[in-house]
């Protein structure tokens, strides 16, 4: 896909389709209202008729368009004009790429932000546009065997601004595309079920990133690598299982060598049977999406590779099936993980803290700026925040503030819950250093509160993606969800 960023009128530039915006209830300004006129008052008439009203999301094709410069002509609805802003500008996008995606236009372009769209600048709006175009067109690489339905024509999309905001509209092209390549790859990882998706599938998926980009390298270690490196608790989850583990470090150097990295440590379950401490079968296909932290630091890497950001960043991901088996750990066993650290496995569904710990272990050899985990940790976290923000955890008022806000710029929400020593007294243990799990109350925290104790001396950030990581039931997949903050919080820097 093409994109591009124009400062022409609606009334002047050719395409296949025309995207303009229609306020509800008011009269037509800007791109509608320059095409109308050239339409000999076509859209007008329309409108006059109650054939469109302008509601948020509303979308009405005229196809065989005569007069404009368009074929197509594609009325979205912006809603009132005394609430427009951001969400309505996003939902009349989504709307307006979705018929795109479905119709026959080989190429489109999109003139709403050519008037002000208030609490939206240039930059986000055509970035947010670009995304949402990719995201339109994204098909689950499924394994249905009849046959396909046709790909999308659409093949060039033009983005109309005023002609002031043409250079932050072209940067908001170049960061949407790598956001939407990196979402891609998410969602790409994240679909494939278990038995394709495996650690060494993901290891393999590792090289395949560092071929096609320069500054990205991938590293793979195999059990044996794992064991010299101590990392007892990563290796009790993977006891249960006959897929081999693997951790898998991503390195993508933009920055001058000696810029500290900042590290993404990925939850990497590629299937979650909970183990000894077995889940119950309801919905427990969807834990093939328990890798979806590890795909979404896939993600932010071939997102920041593909735009040529200038930061440093490595990717840490322990990788490995939870299974149940007369070698699976059992509830009560105690591991030593890779801090030195002894824990008590009571629980051993409570693995990703298991496989994380060691993980934030690890990244202490790279001497980061930060390191961020990035996992479907607790159900407790879905009761908690539902699929709408992500659980936000970090005892670095800055740092959790600078990783919200870049959630609120690129609409992938983040929303802080506390770590702090009253949750984590509840981690005792009488045989250990600190047991793997607390009771019911306070489950997405506790979680938390028991990666914070591995994470001495560093500045480190939580986040818990399993309320937003994928979607369940009609449209279940992933969402490729937290890429868009993740890239946003690395571009802007903290
Ligand atoms: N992968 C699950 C968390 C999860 C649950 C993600 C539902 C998405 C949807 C995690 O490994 C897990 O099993 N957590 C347990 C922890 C408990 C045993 C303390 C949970 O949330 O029930
Ligand atoms: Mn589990
Ligand atoms: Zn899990």
């Amino acid at each position: 896909m093409q994109f591009y960023a124009t400062g022409a009128s609606a009334a002047r530039q050719r395409s296949a389709c025309a995207i303009v915006g229609i306020h509800e209830r008011a009269a037509m300004t800007g791109p509608a209202r320059d095409l109308d006129r050239r339409m000999g008052g076509a859209i007008s008439r329309l409108l006059k008729r109650g054939d469109f009203n302008g509601k948020a999301g509303e979308v009405l094709p005229i196809v065989g368009a005569r007069g404009g410069p368009a074929e197509r002509v594609l009325l979205v609805g912006l809603g009132a004009r005394k609430e427009y802003g951001r969400k309505a500008y996003r939902r009349a996008v989504v709307a307006a790429t979705q018929w795109l995606a479905k119709g026959g236009a080989a190429n489109a372009a999109l003139y709403l932000p050519q008037e002000p769209v208030p609490g939206l600048d240039a930059y986000y709006a055509t970035r947010f546009t670009v995304e949402s175009v990719c995201a339109a067109l994204y098909r689950i690489p499924d394994l249905k065997s009849g046959r396909k339905p046709p790909r999308a024509r659409l093949t060039r999309f033009g983005i109309g601004v005023p002609a002031a905001d043409l250079a932050a509209a072209r940067r908001g092209i170049r960061d949407g595309r790598g956001i939407a390549a990196g979402m891609a790859l998410t969602r790409d990882l994240a679909n494939l079920p278990a038995n394709v998706c495996t650690p060494t599938y993901l290891s393999s998926a590792a090289r395949r990133l560092a071929g096609e980009h320069r500054k990205v390298r991938a590293r793979v270690l195999d059990v044996r690598a794992i064991r010299r490196l101590r990392m007892g608790s990563f290796l009790s989850v993977t006891r249960g299982s006959d897929e081999p583990p693997r951790l898998i470090v991503l390195e993508y150097r933009g920055a001058r060598a000696g810029t500290a990295p900042v590290a993404l440590v990925g939850k990497g379950i590629t299937f979650d049977t909970g183990g000894i401490s077995l889940k119950q079968p309801t919905a427990m296909d969807e834990m093939k999406f328990d890798m979806s932290g590890a795909a979404s630091v896939f993600g932010a890497i071939k997102a920041l590779a593909t735009i040529g950001a200038a930061v440093n960043v490595v990717g840490i991901i322990p990788a490995c099936e939870n299974m149940p088996s007369g070698r699976a750990t059992k509830p009560g066993d105690i591991v030593t993980s890779m801090s030195g650290k002894t824990i008590e496995v009571l629980n051993t569904d409570a693995e990703g803290r298991l496989i994380l710990c060691d993980g934030i272990s690890y990244a202490r050899r790279f001497k980061p700026r930060v390191v961020v985990d990035i996992a479907t940790l607790t159900g407790a976290c879905v009761i908690a925040l539902g699929a709408h923000y992500c659980g936000l955890f970090s005892p670095d008022e800055k740092l959790a503030a600078s990783i919200a806000a870049a959630g609120e710029r690129s609409d992938d929400r983040a929303w802080r819950m506390p770590v702090a020593e009253e949750y984590t007294d509840l981690l005792k243990s009488n045989f250990a250093d600190i047991a793997n799990v607390a009771g019911r109350e306070a489950g997405a925290i506790t979680a938390a509160c028991f990666l914070w104790k591995f994470t001495d001396g560093l500045r480190w950030a939580h986040l818990d993606i399993a309320g937003t990581a994928y979607l369940s039931g009609n449209h279940k997949g992933s969402t490729g969800r937290p890429v868009p903050l993740l890239a946003d919080w690395l571009l802007q820097g903290d």
